[in-house]
C-alpha cells in the first residue's frame, strides 16, 4: 500500500516537471529525468525528493591521510559549490568517515549534503548497531540520509536496525550495496522484498550486467539506484589514454574522457545517482559537468559501447 502510495506521489510529481518542460532528452522518455537549475536530478522513488545524478565516493584514496586533509576538505568544497550534494562512505574505508565528518563540519555543510554510509561489518546485529553509533560520531551528525547494509553481509538483522533508526528520525532512506555482479540476484531477491528505498551497485561500460534484472527490478519496485564504480576503479581511463574523444559525442556536452563515461551510466532511466570516487577538484569540476547538457540517446549510447569495444 505503502509503495502504491509513494509511487503515485512520484508520477504526480514527474507529471508536474514533465508538464513544466522540465524533462531533460535522454532518449528513453523517462519521467524520472528531470533538470532542476542547470543540473540534471533524478527523483527518489519513495519519496519522490530530487536529488543531482552525481555525487561523490569515498573509498580507496579518501580515507589514507598520507595526502593532507585540506586537499579532501577542498574537495567537498568543490562538490557543494558545483551543485552536487550527495557523498557516500563506509566505516571501513579507512578514516574516510572522520574525514567527511570534519569537512562537512568546518564548512558548515552538513545541510547541503546528502550522506550515505553503511553498515559494514560481518559480526552480529550488536556489533552492527555499535558501529553505527560510532559513524554518528565520526560523521558529526544526528542523521543519516541513506544508511546502507554493505556486501550483503547480515542484510535481513541489519536492516532490521535501520529500521528502527529510520523510525526514531535517524535515518531517512534504507539501502543495500554490492559491487561484485554475483551477487545480483541476490540483489532482486532483497530488492522484490519491498524494503528497500535505495540499491547500490556497479555500473559501468565495462560491466553492464546489472542492466539485465537489477535495473528492471528497481524499477518496478520503486528502488532508486546508486552506482558505485561508474570508472571500473579508474580503468576506464587507462583503456582510453591517448585516444581522441569522438567528434560525435560532443554533440551531447562530452569534452572529456569522465563525462563520456558518467553520462553513458546516467543516461540509464533507471539510474538515480552515480557516486564517482576522486580526491581532486578538479575531477570533481569534470564529473559534475556531465550533469550539464543532454544525456545521450539510446542509439547514441550504443555507439559510445561500440567505439570502446573497437578500441
Ligand atoms: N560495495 C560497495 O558498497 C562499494 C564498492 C565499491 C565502491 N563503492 C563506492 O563507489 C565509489 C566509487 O568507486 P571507486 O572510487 O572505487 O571507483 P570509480 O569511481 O569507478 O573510479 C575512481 C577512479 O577514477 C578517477 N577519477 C575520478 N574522476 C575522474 C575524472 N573526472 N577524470 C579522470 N579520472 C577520474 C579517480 O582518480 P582521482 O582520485 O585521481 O581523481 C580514481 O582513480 C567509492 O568511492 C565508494 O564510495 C561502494
Amino acid at each position: 500500500m505503502k509503495r502504491d502510495l509513494t509511487r503515485k506521489e512520484f508520477l504526480k510529481l514527474s507529471g508536474a516537471a514533465a508538464g513544466a518542460g522540465l524533462l531533460a532528452s535522454s532518449g528513453f522518455g523517462s519521467l524520472a529525468n528531470a533538470q532542476t537549475s542547470d543540473l540534471l536530478h533524478r527523483t527518489i522513488h519513495s519519496s519522490g525528493e530530487m536529488i543531482p545524478a552525481v555525487g561523490l565516493g569515498t573509498a580507496e584514496t579518501f580515507g589514507d591521510l598520507s595526502q593532507d586533509f585540506q586537499m579532501r576538505r577542498d574537495t567537498i568544497e568543490t562538490l557543494f559549490r558545483e551543485g552536487g550534494t550527495v557523498i557516500d562512505t563506509a566505516p571501513t574505508y579507512s578514516k574516510a568517515e572522520q574525514v567527511v565528518g570534519r569537512a562537512l563540519d568546518e564548512l558548515g555543510a552538513r545541510d547541503k549534503c546528502f550522506l550515505a554510509t553503511k553498515t559494514s561489518t560481518r559480526g552480529d546485529k550488536q556489533v552492527g548497531i555499535d558501529q553505527n553509533t560510532q559513524s554518528f560520531i565520526d560523521l558529526r551528525t544526528d542523521k543519516f540520509d541513506l544508511l546502507q547494509v554493505h556486501n550483503h553481509r547480515g542484510t535481513d538483522m541489519h536492516i532490521e536496525s535501520i529500521n528502527d533508526l529510520k523510525a526514531d528520525g535517524k535515518v531517512r532512506y534504507v539501502g543495500l550495496t554490492h559491487s561484485n555482479n554475483s551477487l545480483n540476484d541476490a540483489a532482486v531477491t532483497v530488492i522484490e522484498s519491498g524494503r528497500l528505498d535505495f540499491m547500490q551497485v556497479q555500473y559501468n561500460m565495462f560491466d553492464r550486467s546489472v542492466e539485465e534484472r537489477v535495473l528492471p527490478a528497481a524499477r518496478d519496485n520503486g528502488v532508486a539506484m546508486m552506482i558505485n564504480l561508474p570508472f571500473a576503479r579508474g580503468r576506464v581511463f587507462s583503456a582510453t589514454a591517448g585516444v581522441e574523444i569522438p567528434e560525435w559525442a560532443k554533440e551531447f556536452g562530452v569534452d572529456s574522457w569522465g563525462k563520456f563515461f558518467l553520462k553513458y551510466t546516467i543516461a540509464h532511466p533507471d539510474v538515480t545517482v552515480a557516486i564517482p570516487g576522486t580526491i581532486h577538484t578538479h575531477h570533481v569540476v569534470d564529473n559534475i559537468g556531465a550533469l550539464r547538457g543532454r544525456l545521450p540517446t539510446m542509439i547514441e549510447r550504443a555507439r559510445m559501447v561500440q567505439f570502446i569495444e573497437d578500441l
